[in-house]
């Protein structure tokens, strides 16, 4: 008889180190395709540690992540979010996903927003599922000059 497959998605949930920055550099030219400087980073951990959120594997090299950061009072915005490629449709997600929430509870968040282009019929369908809706068009919003939908989903 063969086992029972292990559905859980076979990474640990940690918070960001410094050391993290190159692999979290490389999803992010890869998956959102743009460069930051690893001091960006940086500096936006140290705002709300327990807001960065890295899933790594069992060589704890990280193949996810979700940064959040909170510029609006009792608000969350996910700065940025992405799976690996290879790592993608297996749960993790949702686990970043459904951990961050919990992350924004803890602070006494209300709301959570983001933005995502409005090309991006699978992040918006993933947001959708998680009962993000959209609440504003954002013209010229990325540097190549696609248009961005705001997302926002209450926290009750
Ligand atoms: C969006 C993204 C983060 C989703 O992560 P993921 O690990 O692949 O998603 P999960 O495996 O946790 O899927 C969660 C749910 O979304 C659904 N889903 C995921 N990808 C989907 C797709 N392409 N089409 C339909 N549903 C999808 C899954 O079926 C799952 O639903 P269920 O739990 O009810 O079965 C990932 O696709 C990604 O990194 N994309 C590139 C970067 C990006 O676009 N980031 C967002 C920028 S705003």
């Amino acid at each position: 008889m063969s086992p029972i497959p292990d559905e859980r998605p076979a990474v640990t949930l940690r918070g960001f180190r410094p050391s993290d920055v190159p692999f979290v550099s490389s999803i992010v030219a890869d998956a959102l395709h743009e460069h930051y400087d690893p001091s960006l980073y940086l500096s936006l951990s140290s705002e709300w540690p327990e807001g960065f959120l890295i899933a790594a594997d069992s060589h704890d090299v990280p193949v996810a992540f979700l940064l959040g950061v909170s510029q609006v009072e009792r608000e969350a915005r996910i700065l940025m979010f992405a799976v690996d490629r290879y790592r993608r449709a297996q749960g993790i997600g949702r686990l970043l996903m459904t951990t961050f929430f919990e992350r924004c509870r803890d602070r006494g968040y209300a709301r959570v927003t983001l933005e995502v282009r409005v090309s991006n019929a699978t992040a918006i369908r993933f947001y959708t599922r998680f009962d993000y809706s959209v609440v504003d068009l954002l013209r010229n919003y990325y540097s190549d000059g696609e248009n961005g939908y705001q997302m926002a989903r209450p926290l009750p």
